[in-house]
């Protein structure tokens, strides 16, 4: 199964990604991510994108299609949850080239539909657990212990640069310009399903689960 969750910047889409991960045996595949991971590792790509991603403007196409073609490759076949890709119409349709050129096609896009107003504290809120990944935030999702990932148990966590109000505007501005545009895209395809992304944690990803049935 292949999936892709869509939504503004705090929508939920790692968090619910995470989850899905374990429960359906899909594998994460979180452009964001990615990118931070080039950035921690000094690479060259990790350079490029370093000021645009803090800025919180959009990477360019040609390295986001080139990137999430590569990871693709190395799953095999085994299905995958897209969190973060596609963010543009051109890489909506690229995408759907290079699944039909191995053969692959997308099951669902879920859009999380959420109030871009509440975001911002939650962006504000969040820190993230270096090693897994995982997604917490100071009032709304703390670890179950004080100071220790629930998933992987490790102490270290970090808060993200484009988490700042400034960068947060932003995002959204990106958003609303270059991603929501690929909303008509899927529902014209008739793959696109809506959750409310304002429900509480467990809830969304109830809704997604329906979804998935
Ligand atoms: P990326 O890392 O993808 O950031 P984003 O889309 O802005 O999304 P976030 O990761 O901020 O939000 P999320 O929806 O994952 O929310 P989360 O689950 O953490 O991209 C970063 C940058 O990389 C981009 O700006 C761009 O520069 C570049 N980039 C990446 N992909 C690209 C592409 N394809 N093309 C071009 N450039 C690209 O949740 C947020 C917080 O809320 C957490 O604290 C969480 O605990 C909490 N929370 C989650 N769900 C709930 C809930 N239901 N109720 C209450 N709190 C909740
Ligand atoms: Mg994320
Ligand atoms: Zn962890």
């Amino acid at each position: 199964m292949n999936v892709i969750l869509l939504g503004p910047p705090g929508a939920g889409k790692g968090t619910q990604a995470k989850r899905l991960e374990e429960k359906y045996g899909l594998t994460q595949l979180a452009t964001g991510d990615m990118l931070r991971a080039e950035r921690a590792s000094g690479s060259a790509l990790g350079k490029q994108v370093q000021a645009i991603m803090d800025s919180g403007r959009l990477v360019d196409d040609a390295t986001m299609i080139a990137l999430i073609a590569s990871r693709i490759d190395k799953l095999g076949g085994k299905g995958f949850i897209l969190d973060g890709f596609p963010r543009t119409v051109p890489q909506a349709e690229a995408l759907d080239a290079m699944l039909a050129h191995k053969g692959l096609k997308l099951d669902h896009v879920i859009e999380m539909a959420v109030d871009e107003a509440a975001l911002v504290a939650r962006l504000a809120g969040r820190f993230t657990c270096v090693k897994c990944g995982a997604s917490y935030h100071d009032t709304n999702h703390r670890p179950k212990v004080d100071g220790v990932c629930d998933v992987c148990g490790t102490r270290d966590f970090v808060r993200r640069a484009d988490d700042r109000p400034e960068a947060v505007k932003i995002r959204f501005e990106a958003y609303r310009k270059q991603t929501a545009p690929i909303l008509p895209y899927y529902r014209g395809k008739k793959i696109l399903e809506t959750v409310d992304g304002m429900a509480d944690i467990d809830d969304v990803t109830r809704q997604i689960e329906t979804v998935l049935k």
